[in-house]
């Protein structure tokens, strides 16, 4: 049974007693635990990933997500796969930041306080076929890796010349004290099935997917990056994207009526993902490392969604046809022409907040606050420390 201890808080370091109370309340009252070291406050959120947590990258750079994105909080496109917003805005808001803008994004952004490196279909390794083969970023990690340390070099220059760049740009210190968010993995997975590849051949490059995010992970360490919030990946045989695409047996099907071997690569890639991580710690002792449980998270709102508030898990709010509402063709917001004249398709659902899925790939703005809350007050961290805790180091 493992216990642990908020570093900062040096009597509960030094004294055997305090650390059976803390063994007791972690036996019988469970996570989370209350901590009394002072909140982080972070002054800027360096995010790295890909359509679960980009706020306009890939629409800066290959055209803007059409509508109805974004029709539920920001009332027209925002550069999100969603009708809202994602995972990481509620992370800002919560932390008492601005929403994060995209480095990609030239026109009117503000990095004050943080900067956004994920782009929509962005994998871990490197893909070798271009965005209109393969439907992959081009901005695998190791690129968002090399943008971020531009960004860092540059702002700084941009920085000390003064004007408005002080008001666009983070101060120097914010690297240091930032926190490091990263969501990123399922395309890797999803890429090797799409390209027809057996789940065990999938499950055979996972150890190299992760050593390539060791080394990004390491690269942001160089940097100064300190204190690192890593998701681990979602429940993807849960979604009509994959489940349309990839035909599976009916006894490859569970009862919440998603894909088995998709999840089983999941929840493979987690285990290691979150060894990983552990691996990390041990080697990046300067560093904290929280490694967050969100499968977990969206496997039990799918499929109980009732007890949550929730109706028809698996079918897409927002798209055209078919068991899921999912056509690959003609996506969320996607328009066909009909005797020369456009018509919407890709329509959306008329409850957005009772439902889970967007458009067969990403999740609502409700689905997306769902997971937040549950995830922000550690109940399905490793170590169980709150998100404005997130700072503190967690000792065994
Ligand atoms: C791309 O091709 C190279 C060289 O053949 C290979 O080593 C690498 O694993 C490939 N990447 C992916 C994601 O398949
Ligand atoms: C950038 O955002 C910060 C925080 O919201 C704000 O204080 C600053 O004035 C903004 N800069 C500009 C030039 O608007
Ligand atoms: C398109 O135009 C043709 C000729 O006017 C008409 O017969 C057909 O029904 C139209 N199709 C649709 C889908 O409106």
């Amino acid at each position: 049974m493992a216990f642990y201890c908020l570093s900062m808080a040096s009597h509960c370091l030094s004294k055997l007693t305090g650390s059976v109370l803390f063994l007791v309340v972690l036996l019988f009252f469970e996570v989370p635990v209350s901590f009394s070291g002072p909140p982080c406050d972070f002054p800027a959120i360096f995010n790295f990933g890909d359509s679960n947590s980009d706020t306009g990258g890939l629409s800066a750079a290959f055209g803007p997500a059409p509508p109805p994105n974004g029709e539920t909080f920001f009332g027209a496109p925002a550069g999100r796969y969603s009708d809202g917003r994602l995972i990481i805005d509620f992370i800002a808001q919560s932390l008492g930041l601005p929403y994060l803008n995209a480095y990609l994004d030239s026109v009117g952004t503000n990095f004050s306080h943080g900067t956004n490196f994920a782009t929509a279909g962005s994998t871990i390794r490197r893909q070798n076929t271009t965005l209109f083969q393969g439907g992959f970023s081009p901005f695998s990690l190791d690129v968002q890796s090399w943008q971020f340390s531009q960004f860092k070099a540059r702002s700084r220059k941009a920085y000390d010349k003064g004007g408005v760049y002080k008001d666009l740009l983070p101060l120097e210190d914010y690297f240091s004290r930032a926190l490091y968010t990263f969501d990123i993995g399922q395309n890797d997975l999803t890429a090797g099935y799409f390209q027809g590849m057996t789940t065990q051949e999938v499950k055979t490059y996972i150890p190299d997917v992760l050593d390539k995010f060791t080394i990004v992970i390491k690269s942001v360490y160089g940097e100064g990056g300190r204190f690192f919030w890593i998701h681990n990946t979602g429940p993807f045989g849960c979604l009509p994207y994959v489940l349309d695409r990839i035909p599976l047996t009916a006894a490859q099907i569970d009862r919440a009526g998603c894909g088995v071997p998709f999840n089983e690569v999941a929840q493979l890639f987690n285990a290691k993902l979150k060894e990983t991580v552990a691996w990390l710690r041990k080697e990046l002792p300067l560093a904290t490392f929280t490694y967050v449980d969100v499968y977990s998270v969206k496997y039990s709102v799918i499929s109980q969604p009732t007890k949550h508030g929730f109706e028809h898990p698996l079918v897409a709010c927002c798209g055209h046809g078919g068991k899921y509402n999912y056509n690959m063709h003609v996506g969320c917001g996607g328009k066909i022409k009909v005797n020369g004249t456009e018509v919407l398709l890709g329509k959306s659902c008329e409850k957005p907040l009772s439902r889970i899925n967007w458009d067969g790939v990403h999740y609502t703005e409700a689905g997306n606050k769902y997971v937040f809350d549950q995830i922000s007050n550690g109940k399905f961290s490793d170590p169980p420390i709150p998100l404005r805790m997130a700072c503190h180091k967690l000792v065994r």
